[in-house]
């Protein structure tokens, strides 16, 4: 194969867009009918400071927002759906203000031909859920699952034709704790299987459901891809590395695409006495849902080595503050522990800065399912403010996805198939446990994690460099 020296191509039409979701930027937590989500509630427990009561205050902003995606010239914008604003109760009853918030939004991206694309749901589970059927753990929540993707398709899919089921079910099953859907830590080694049984239910349930009302939709799943390398050519690190990739994104990958549990994973099961809960008719139902495409999330890669049956040295504490050197790696005794990787630097946060990642993603994916890929997030989170001359200057985050976007376009000469790019985030929003400490936008929006200030809008250097890029179908670096 040759070494590509040459700038990459991107195909005609290609999606250039930004990236957001729903609790993460919107506010107006409870205004308009809508009520509590968990994660409402859990956000205002994480230290530092990450309550989204107000966010990025989008809810009242998004007009000059859309103008500001239209202005860098955006082709493509995606969001997702605050489920709670839609069915704020468990009367069941819609709730029209959610409604036309979200035709307002949509219809606007559509007069500036910015394709939205939407996530059904991005971690957000409403209170009124999870107290009538346990959340994700009660097969309750299957019916009502259902009802929502399918309001959601009827009410917005004569418009809407790219859909997004669960944004990073892996990562939600993976780090169960940091993203709240884990509520009983000792058992959660088992539970979680059932809990993500549960949630592939409601997966299959959104993909049939689209097929079936929105024509010409088009729906994928969204895993949190993190590739996984091996330290060393030692054979026991390859197998690790393998072992790690199964348990972090192909016993889900491999679900979506082929719409059966892999091998890997049944032996899992069977190994350590899991049982997962599948019940007569469940397989038949994600047998049905053949998904169109991946949606993809990245930002980085991990390295996994061999780790003996019998390590109890320290376990996994994530580095939640932006202090370098703060993470542990996680281990899995007998299985892999992931290591730092000597090739890469590192964030603040303690990520991998591995440009090639995304290429690797892409030419996995690609290889092993053969769909249609579209990056839904990637990005890079820093601690900013504005500079003395009222501007602000974004430097590496320029330079990180300078990098990032190359390797997206030499996977695309590699042969796969990508058809859009949609970065974390357009404009700052509040980041999972950092809130406005950890920003990731081209925009910057005025208000911190002590004080709310005016939510003015400033563009980066960085939207100036991305609008070039965009403007010049990826040409213009
Ligand atoms: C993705 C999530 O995994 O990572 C986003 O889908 C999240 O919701 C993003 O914000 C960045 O992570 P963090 O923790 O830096 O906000």
């Amino acid at each position: 194969m040759k070494e590509y020296i040459e700038k990459p191509v991107f195909p005609k039409g290609f999606l250039w867009g930004g990236s957001s979701s729903s609790w993460q930027i919107e506010g107006a937590v409870e205004e308009d009918g809508k009520t509590l989500s968990l994660m409402d509630l859990n956000s205002r427990k994480k230290k530092p400071y990450a309550d989204d009561t107000y966010a990025s205050d989008h809810y009242h902003h998004y007009r000059e927002d859309i103008r500001l995606m239209a202005k860098a010239g955006l082709t493509s914008y995606r969001f997702s759906i605050s489920w709670s604003r839609i069915y704020p109760t468990k009367d069941g009853k819609l709730n029209q203000k959610g409604i036309d918030f979200y035709n307002d939004l949509i219809n606007e991206l559509l007069n500036y031909n910015i394709t939205p694309i939407v996530t059904i749901y991005h971690y957000d589970m409403p209170v009124w859920i999870d107290k009538e059927y346990d959340g994700w753990y009660g097969r309750g929540i299957i019916k009502e699952f259902d009802k929502y993707a399918r309001t959601l398709f009827s009410e917005f899919g004569d418009r809407v034709k790219y859909w997004l089921s669960i944004n990073e079910q892996n990562m939600q099953i993976c780090y169960g704790d940091w993203l709240g859907i884990d509520k009983h830590p000792d058992t959660w080694f088992k539970d979680k299987w059932k809990v993500n049984h549960v949630m592939n239910l409601c997966h299959a349930k959104a993909v049939i459901a689209c097929h079936e009302l929105v024509p010409g939709g088009k729906i994928g799943p969204v895993p949190g891809y993190v590739p996984i390398y091996p330290y060393s050519c030692n054979p026991q690190d390859q197998i690790a590395a393998m072992n790690a990739e199964e348990l972090t994104e192909k016993v889900w990958d491999d679900l979506y695409a082929h719409r059966e549990y892999n091998g890997f994973i049944k032996n899992y099961w069977k190994q350590y006495q899991i049982n997962p809960d599948i019940r007569p008719g469940d397989m038949e139902l994600i047998k049905q849902a053949k998904i169109d495409f991946f949606g993809l999330n990245c930002y980085r890669s991990n390295t996994a080595k061999y780790c003996s049956q019998n390590d109890t040295s320290q376990a996994y504490i994530l580095n939640k503050t932006g202090k370098k050197g703060g993470l542990i790696f996680p281990k899995v005794p007998g299985l892999y522990q992931l290591v730092r990787n000597p090739y890469v630097e590192y964030t603040d946060w303690d990520w991998e800065k591995d440009p090639v990642s995304l290429r690797y993603m892409l030419r996995y994916v690609w290889d092993h399912y053969q769909l249609p890929m579209i990056i839904t997030e990637n990005g890079y989170g820093e601690h900013e403010k504005v500079s003395d001359d009222g501007k602000v200057h974004d430097p590496e985050r320029i330079a990180f996805l300078r990098e990032q976007i190359k390797q997206v376009g030499l996977a695309i000469q590699d042969g796969c198939k990508v058809f859009g790019y949609n970065p974390w985030t357009f404009l700052d929003v509040l980041s999972t446990g950092n809130g406005m400490s950890k920003r990731y936008g081209f925009v910057y929006v005025n208000t911190t994690d002590e004080d709310k200030l005016d939510f003015r809008r400033i563009p980066k250097d960085s939207y100036y460099w991305y609008s070039k890029l965009v403007k010049s179908n990826g040409e213009n670096w």
